[in-house]
């Protein structure tokens, strides 16, 4: 039967553990070493990792690979991707060195605007309302300008707020939907700011405002917070190239895999099932861009799936055609991401991830990721809709296997060099170890 404490968070790193350990495991010495074999020798470097969240018991690891060959708007990128799922980064490099032979990617950023909102209550006269705002409107700017002034001098800041009502949804509410340009920053504790001052003075000068009654004069702020849904945050990432030049693979013609893949992309703009697996493909480049260069991926999921339903179903994120000879493959999606600020300048592999990257702008940053996602869409398609996607999943899922049962390096080279010849499968894995083992 488990416990609870009170002033856990107050006990020290060593305490909290001990009280984990003899509270959950039996075997406490070993519950405690698996733990502390993640600790990092360099002190400094470790209570870096434990301050970045409360109550840190260790670090969790993810491999940080690499993605070559990345031909972007003529510019080469070797792209940082931070994921455990085996074949992902495998299938970035192939997609990479694919399209670097065909002219590489092409993006453009088409828009950076982010969003915040005041949700409030207001049971009065609704163009009273619209008075006070428009009276009020230059001051909720003006007040923020301690806040805002930094930001100005570098180009970004408030752009527009916005009375909305809302009433026909819920009586009484209204919201100040303000949107922000945050250029290299991510921008949340700025725009939280923003928000949080526009809902003190609009509260606080609404009581002597004269054309309130007393009670219109009584606004109730609900909260003040920035959006994670970011349509007007948008990249567009695009490759094409001539039909006949689109297969590599003698067993399958140009032709027949440019239509194949454009079908496979037209079921998931109108097929929800296959539309989020599809989408699952294309968040697997994205995250990983997203945690190598230190930046929110639960904030891009929740907006990136919002976007995929902003006609009313769930649909691709990605878009195929042939028009002309030409097969064209693209994406438009919203990411809001930062380069300055947050964790980027502070975990030392998000530093290093940025600087592969060639300190990239944020809206170079949304290309980038942008780009994985799509190379990522094309390598899944482009198996699923030739070899399937087993062949390359297991190969890359035979180390895992192998790791499994502790394999030695040299059993390791043995069994990967047996697999180039035969179906990978869980069970004929374990066979073939379990036979070069009774050899030796
Ligand atoms: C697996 O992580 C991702 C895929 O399922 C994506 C897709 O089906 O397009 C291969």
């Amino acid at each position: 039967m488990s416990k609870s404490i009170a002033g856990f968070s107050k006990l020290s790193k060593s305490k909290k553990i001990d009280w984990i350990v003899e509270t959950y495991f039996s075997n406490t010495e070993d519950a405690k070493s698996v733990l502390k074999q993640y600790w990092n020798s360099n002190e400094k470097l470790q209570q870096l990792h434990d301050e970045f969240i409360e109550n840190t018991i260790t670090n969790y690891y993810l491999p940080l690979g690499v993605a070559p060959n990345f031909l972007i708007n003529n510019k080469i990128y070797t792209i940082p991707m931070a994921i455990e799922e085996s074949s992902v980064v495998a299938a970035a490099s192939k997609a990479a060195k694919f399209w670097m032979d065909r002219g590489g990617f092409k993006t453009t950023v088409i828009s950076t605007t982010k969003i915040g909102q005041v949700h409030f209550m207001y049971h009065g006269n609704p163009e009273t309302l619209k008075n006070y705002f428009n009276y009020i409107k230059p001051q909720l700017i003006s007040d923020a300008k301690p806040i805002t002034k930094n930001m100005e001098k570098r180009g970004g800041g408030i752009l527009d707020i916005e009375l909305r009502d809302k009433t026909n949804a819920i009586e009484g509410y209204y919201q100040l939907h303000a949107s922000f340009e945050t250029l290299d920053a991510m921008g949340a504790n700025f725009i939280n700011s923003c928000l949080e001052q526009f809902a003190k003075t609009f509260k606080n000068e609404a009581l002597t405002f004269d054309a309130f009654t007393d009670e219109d004069k009584n606004i109730q702020i609900i909260m003040s917070i920035l959006s994670n849904y970011v349509p007007e945050c948008l990249v567009r990432a695009e490759v094409s190239c001539k039909v006949e030049d689109l297969s590599d693979d003698a067993s399958i013609p140009s032709e027949e895999f440019a239509n194949k893949f454009v079908q496979a992309v037209k079921i998931a703009e109108i097929e929800p099932y296959r539309a989020v697996t599809h989408n699952k493909g294309i968040m697997n480049g994205i995250d990983a861009v997203v945690l190598a260069t230190g930046n929110d991926f639960r904030a891009i999921e929740a907006c990136v799936h919002a976007y995929a339903s902003k006609n009313g179903s769930y649909s691709s994120l990605s878009h195929a055609k042939i028009e002309n000879g030409i097969f064209t493959f693209w994406m438009e999606i919203p990411l809001a991401l930062g380069t300055v600020g947050g964790l980027t300048g502070l975990h030392p592999l998000v530093k290093l991830s940025l600087e592969l990257l060639h300190h990239p702008s944020a809206k170079e940053l949304m290309e980038i990721v942008a780009v994985a996602g799509l190379a990522q869409n094309f390598a899944a398609l482009r198996s699923l809709t030739t070899t399937g996607i087993q062949q390359g999943h297991m190969k890359m899922h035979l180390m895992n296997i192998l790791n499994q049962f502790e394999a030695t390096t040299t059993e390791k080279e043995t069994l990967i060099e047996y697999f180039k010849n035969h179906i990978v499968s869980h069970s004929a894995v374990v066979d073939a170890i379990k036979n070069l083992r009774s050899k030796n």
